[in-house]
């Protein structure tokens, strides 16, 4: 079985083709190399002697993606601009990445690989602001009025910023493919994804940025009032996500699933920060900003779709996802 993953030299990338390749797997990966990090995710990958075959390329460059696809069983399509800032400062460049760029994915899978599978890992924010569902704010964190409530794949569409916008209308892209042309696709909304090889920054990846700038001594900025909730996921829970999926293809082709760490990985800017100041015995420093558009103030992942799909349900617990990044932090600085 031969695995094309787009965005492999990435966080979710990197984990995922270490994933892969333990299990003997042969990973082709096609990146750009953009990320900040890239380079040495790459060089970490290469260090682990699989079987992996690297791709310099776009996929704005329609000729390299037709190369990559050749051949392949399976596709995980990871390669985006990922941070809502950028966004909103260049919108048609996050449009030409996640939505073209989607797109010409889809083609080239659709012409050259129609028989393989492709899972897109879309997000959370193509809920938008999810100001329909009734919030209350506390001390230290906003909850859904009603405490059993998640966010269900059944929420109604909200695109809210570029980023939002445009991952969303990959997303769509990637579902429609399969009703239209029958193609394996499978979408995820992804909630906050952590671990060890994302070199998060206040732009994007707030768990790393976080990690990283406690054991740097680096003040934060939260934007808001830091009491906005997100369900965590530890990237290794993902990485089986993506392989329970795609083995029970015959059941998840054309589904649309959300995934994320769901009510018992659910934390608030400032219960982590509490959180790393224990386990890292240093006194974090922060300021507040104002809020960025389209932040929701509370997510919290409806995960009971995935666990009946497929029987994926998270198992790394927030403590010890954190105590294993914090040790791959340590190893970077
Ligand atoms: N990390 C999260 O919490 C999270 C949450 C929801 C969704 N997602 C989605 O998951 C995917 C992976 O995210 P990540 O956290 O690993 O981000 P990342 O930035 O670490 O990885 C993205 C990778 O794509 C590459 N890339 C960017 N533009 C490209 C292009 N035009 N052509 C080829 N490669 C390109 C980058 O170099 C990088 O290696 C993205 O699609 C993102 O939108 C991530």
């Amino acid at each position: 079985m031969k695995i094309l993953i787009t965005g492999g030299a990435g966080f979710i990338g990197t984990n995922l083709v270490a994933y892969l390749v333990k299990k003997g797997k042969k990973v082709r990966i096609l990146d750009n190399l953009s990320r900040e990090g890239t380079e040495k995710n790459l060089k970490w990958l290469k260090n682990l002697r699989g079987d992996l075959e690297v791709i310099i390329g776009d996929i704005q460059d329609e000729k390299k993606i037709r190369k990559a696809v050749k051949n392949v069983d399976v596709i995980y399509h990871l390669a985006a601009q990922v941070a809502v800032t950028s966004s909103v400062a260049n919108p048609k460049e996050d449009f030409q990445v996640n939505a073209l760029g989607t797109l010409n994915v889809l083609e080239a899978m659709r012409k050259f690989s129609p028989e393989s599978v492709l899972i897109f890992s879309s997000t959370n924010k193509v809920y938008g602001e999810t100001s329909n569902i009734k919030v209350i704010k506390s001390k230290k964190r906003y909850q859904y009025k009603d405490s059993e409530f998640a966010v269900t794949e059944d929420q109604p569409l909200d695109f809210y910023s570029p980023y939002g916008c445009s991952k969303g209308a990959a997303d769509q892209y990637v579902r429609d493919y399969s009703r239209i042309y029958g193609l394996k696709t499978i979408v995820f909304r992804q909630s906050c994804i952590y671990g060890p090889h994302q070199f998060g920054n206040e732009d994007q990846g707030w768990v790393a940025h976080f990690a990283i700038s406690a054991l740097k001594k680096r003040k934060i900025t939260i934007y808001g009032d830091g009491k906005q909730v997100r369900d965590i996921l530890y990237i290794d829970d993902l990485a089986e996500a993506f392989w329970q999926a795609e083995k029970n293809i015959a059941k998840t082709k054309g589904k649309v699933y959300n995934i994320g760490g769901g009510r018992e990985n659910s934390i608030s800017l400032l219960e982590f920060i509490s959180k790393l100041e224990k386990l890292t015995g240093k006194k974090i420093s922060y300021s507040f900003a104002d809020w960025r558009p389209g932040d929701q103030k509370i997510y919290i992942s409806g995960i009971k779709r995935a666990k009946t799909g497929f029987g994926w349900e998270p198992v790394i617990k927030v403590d010890e996802g954190l105590k294993r990044l914090l040790n791959w932090v340590k190893k970077i600085l």
